[in-house]
């Protein structure tokens, strides 16, 4: 199979992700099946699709015309053998339970034609986790999508069982529907993105948590040496300092490492007193003009 054999694809869960990841394969021309637990879930998701069509309209990476053409290709299920037995491509979007995941596969794979091909979208697990339970190793890996709506970027994770054709049939997909694959040669936590980020994070946190230089300070010099119009204390409000913390403390508490243990308390501060960031109007900064973002932040500073 090429990548331009890859025709109907089929994306299990339609939840935050999937709509993405299913929107994106059905404007680069693939006939798109969701398939979901439950019928409202699903008339929920073909709201949100119809929404995303718009932003990608409004952004000027579709004509209007083509989003529309995008949205036509596009089907919802609850049925699994109806969303399964024509598919070559399967891009799974479920929570994050490797049980639950090799379940969904395992029932796939007695549904689906010899050819599929099994991704999923896991952030932390390892397809290793669930790859024997899929009934396909050699046919599986991760592909793992960032916000759609902001980055073509992806990871490609095989894992140890995974197929040279496979990786290398995921990776030109990818490229046929204009996303820029990132490779990684064997699986590794929190893919490249991520890990990077986590490193960063995490230097950021001991820097404020030791009192060396202030959140700001910290942010400034990211800011003003990498010209980047945000920093990592920014970032981690963007993403929600509940999220933040729960990974920072599950790593800490699992490494049992001093360091990453005081950042977790650092981090719970914030998260105990309700300050979880962008989306609560206030995490390290106040929103919605957070102080890094204003003109003058990088001139500084008698004012603070
Ligand atoms: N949210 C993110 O920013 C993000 C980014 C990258 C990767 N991921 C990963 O993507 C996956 C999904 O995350 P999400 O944020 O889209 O979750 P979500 O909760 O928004 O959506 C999950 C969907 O899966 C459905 N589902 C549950 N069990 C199912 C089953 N057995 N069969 C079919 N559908 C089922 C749910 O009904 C729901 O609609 C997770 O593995 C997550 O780690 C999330």
């Amino acid at each position: 199979m090429q990548a331009n054999d890859i025709k109907r694809v089929l994306i299990a869960g339609a939840g935050t992700m999937g709509q993405q990841i299913g929107f994106h394969c059905a404007a680069s021309g693939c006939d798109v099946v969701f398939y979901d637990i439950g019928q409202e879930l699903l008339d929920n998701a073909l709201k949100r699709v119809e929404k995303l069509a718009g932003t990608y309209v409004k952004s000027n990476r579709l004509t209007r015309e083509a989003a529309d053409m995008a949205l036509q290709r596009i089907r919802m299920t609850v049925d699994p053998e109806d969303a399964g037995k024509n598919a070559d491509f399967v891009s799974e979007s479920i929570p994050e339970d490797p049980e639950l995941k090799g379940r969904l596969f395992a029932q796939l794979n007695d549904i689906c034609p010899e050819h599929t091909i099994f991704t999923t979208n896991t952030s932390s697990l390892k397809p290793s986790m669930f790859a024997d339970a899929t009934g396909r190793p050699e046919r599986l890996a991760a592909f793992h999508f960032h916000d759609l709506r902001v980055t073509n970027v992806v990871d490609i994770m095989p894992h140890p069982g995974t197929s040279q054709e496979t990786v290398s049939l995921i990776e030109a997909f990818a490229e046929h529907m204009g996303l820029l694959p990132i490779m990684l040669k064997k699986e590794n936590n929190g893919y490249v993105f991520n890990a990077m980020l986590m490193e960063l994070f995490r230097s950021a946190q001991s820097l404020a948590a030791k009192g060396v230089a202030s959140v700001e300070d910290i942010d400034r010099a990211w800011m003003g040496v990498m010209h980047t119009p945000i920093g990592p204390f920014g970032i981690m409000d963007s993403i929600g300092l509940d999220t933040v913390w729960k990974i920072t403390d599950y790593w800490a508490n699992k490494l049992q490492d001093k360091n990453a243990l005081a950042n977790a308390e650092f981090m719970k501060q914030y998260v105990d007193s309700g300050h979880l960031g962008a989306k609560t109007g206030r995490g390290f900064y106040r929103y919605p003009d957070p102080a890094y973002a204003q003109a003058g932040f990088l001139e500084k500073k008698r004012q603070e």
